[in-house]
This record gives structure tokens, C-alpha cells and sequence, in this order.
């Protein structure tokens, strides 16, 4: 025997230690399902990009909500894929396009889910870039009218909250300017403000077909080596309106999750992105990992890096595993 004081595994003894002493705890409250809804009817399309995940005609689109919220998720990002491309996204904003119809038929059915929708241009140009472009360049400034009239559109299709993905500078404002103008003070705005350029969006980007058709997004969306630099992205949402800060992806930048936790008090939301989904399905699918395991252990550490929303493909079934 020796003289040993302390023995940190007299708390792991148990079950019933080791629930009393867990520091954090993921809920099915935590989660947030993306919903891919596509023009058309009774469509349920796997993603091949994202197995488990469905392109939804507006009309599955709701009996997808119903899936999640049966499952005691509380809300959805959904995310559209349009009839039409542009040179200036004009379908982002069309009151018939799916995200808007399927967000009317949701809420009609489902009045108490949350609805949140992306709101972005890369879909819906045929350039596919985020912002509107002038001599082959994106332009921010030409950005933001449009940028606020996706907002206002799906506001008035009955979302609960817009989540803007675009990066061009000051689009909270002109979203939350719209928004008031138009008598929509309610509506929360998710703001991905700290979003790096990545390449874990490659199976999103293969899933909706909005890559850019030249050069890359490096322009506007965030340089992976930066940290400071969220900060600076998220106190200026904060100052434009924003009501909940989006870091994302998550894995590669959970001290980024953690920094900005502390630094602020909004709720922050992180993003666990199409390849970060990917690369654990591919893993599962091969045998090579235990898939629940791993998708719980991921889940939990975006919690205790700080994130109180996980945005993620997982949703359903972690859901799923949470309630046995
Ligand atoms: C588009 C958008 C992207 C994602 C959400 N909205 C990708 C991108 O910037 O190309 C990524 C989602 C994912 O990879 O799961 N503005
Ligand atoms: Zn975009």
C-alpha cells in the first residue's frame, strides 16, 4: 500500500459515481437538424455525399420536420435548392422557391418547432459564389440588398429565425434593418460569424451543387490559421444585432468554439459540418469505428468546448441514442 492521497479513480468507481461527478451533458435540446429541400413533390432523395441525409420536395420536407421533431429536437436548418440560377440569385428570394413553401407548410404544421433558414446567394447564382459579383469580384456592398431580401422573404414564409452564411461584411445590419422596417422584430438572427474557409464543406457543396464555378471562397470566408480574428468577427455581428454566434466548422476549431464562449454571452452555436459527418460515416461504414460511440464522444466534446447549439447531420440519430 502506498501513501497515496489522492486517487482520482475513487470517482470513477461507479455508474452512479460517474453520473454524479460528469461535468457536461448533452441533450436532444442541443440539437439542430439540416433539412435539404428541393423544387418538386413527393421527393425523398438520398444524399450520396451525405448518406442518412434526404433532398425533401417541400411536402417530405415536412414530414422530415415531423422525424426530428418527434425525436424531441427542437429545430431545423433548412437549406434550399432552387428552380432557377442567376447571375444575380434572384430565386434566393422567391416567395414560390422550396425553402420558402417549405417552410409555410412546416409551421403550418408544426407551429412549435423552431424553423431556422440559411440564408445565403452560393445556391442560387450561377457563379455559385455567396455575394453578387462585379468584375469578377465579389462585391460586398452589392451584396447586402439582396442578402436582406432573402431574410425578409423567409421571414414572411414563417421562419422563426435567419441564419446568414455568407460572409460579406455588415449583412447582420441590413438583415436586421429589413427585418424591422418590415415589422419582423422577432425574428432572431443566427449569424455564422466566425466561418472559416474549408475544405470540410466539399460533400454540403457536392449536395446542394454550389461550388464556385472560378477561384474559391478565400476572399470572404475566414484563413483557418486565424483566431483573433473571431473575435473580431463576432463582436461586430454582436454590435450589428445578432442574437446567437455561429462558429464553424467545429472540430478543427473547437478552442475557437471555447474562446469566443468566453469572451461573449449570447448563446453560441457550432457547426459540425458535411465532411466532418462524412469522414465518421465513411469510418462507420467500413467497420473500422463504433459509429455511436464516436458521434457521442464528438458531440460531447463541441459541448464542453463551449458550444450550447450543435448544428449536425447526427442530429437524428443521436436523437435517436439519447432517448434509450
Ligand atoms: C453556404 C454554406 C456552406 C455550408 C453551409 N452554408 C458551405 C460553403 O460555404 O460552401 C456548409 C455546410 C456543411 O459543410 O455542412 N453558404
Ligand atoms: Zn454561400
Amino acid at each position: 500500500m502506498t501513501d497515496l492521497i489522492y486517487r482520482p479513480r475513487r470517482l470513477r468507481a461507479s455508474d452512479g459515481i460517474r453520473a454524479m461527478v460528469r461535468e457536461t451533458v448533452l441533450t436532444r435540446e442541443n440539437l439542430v437538424f439540416p433539412l435539404f429541400v428541393v423544387p418538386g413533390k413527393n421527393i425523398k432523395n438520398e444524399i450520396k455525399a451525405l448518406p442518412g441525409n434526404y433532398h425533401l420536395s417541400p411536402d417530405m420536407a415536412v414530414e422530415g420536420a415531423k422525424e426530428a421533431y418527434d425525436l424531441g429536437i427542437p429545430a431545423i436548418l433548412v437549406f434550399g435548392m432552387p428552380e432557377y440560377k442567376d447571375d444575380q440569385g434572384t430565386s434566393a428570394w422567391d416567395l414560390s422557391s422550396p425553402v420558402q413553401q417549405a417552410v409555410r407548410l412546416i409551421k403550418a404544421a408544426l407551429p412549435e418547432f423552431v424553423v431556422i433558414t440559411d440564408v445565403c446567394l452560393c445556391q442560387y447564382t450561377d457563379h455559385g459564389h455567396c455575394g453578387l459579383l462585379r468584375n469578377n469580384k465579389i462585391d460586398n456592398d452589392m451584396s447586402l440588398p439582396p442578402l436582406a431580401q432573402v431574410a425578409l422573404s423567409h421571414a414572411k414564409a414563417g421562419a422563426d429565425m435567419v441564419a446568414p452564411s455568407d460572409m460579406m461584411d455588415g449583412r447582420v445590419r441590413a438583415i436586421r434593418h429589413m427585418l424591422d422596417e418590415n415589422d419582423y422584430t422577432d425574428i432572431a438572427i443566427m449569424s455564422y460569424s466566425v466561418k472559416y474557409a474549408s475544405g470540410y464543406y466539399g460533400p454540403f457543396r457536392e449536395a446542394v451543387n454550389s461550388a464556385p464555378q472560378f477561384g474559391d471562397r478565400r476572399t470572404y470566408q475566414m484563413d483557418p490559421a486565424n483566431a483573433r480574428e473571431a473575435l473580431q468577427e463576432a463582436s461586430l455581428d454582436l454590435e450589428e444585432g445578432a442574437d446567437i454566434i455561429i462558429v464553424k466548422p467545429a472540430l478543427a476549431y473547437l478552442d475557437i468554439i471555447r474562446q469566443v464562449k468566453d469572451e461573449f454571452t449570447v448563446p453560441v452555436a457550432a457547426y459540425n459540418v458535411s465532411g466532418e459527418y462524412a469522414m465518421v460515416k465513411a469510418a462507420a461504414l467500413q467497420g473500422l469505428i463504433d459509429e455511436e460511440r464516436v458521434v457521442m464522444e464528438t458531440l460531447l466534446g463541441i459541448k464542453r468546448a463551449g458550444a450550447d447549439i450543435i448544428i449536425t447531420y447526427h442530429a437524428l440519430e443521436a436523437a435517436r441514442w439519447l432517448k434509450r
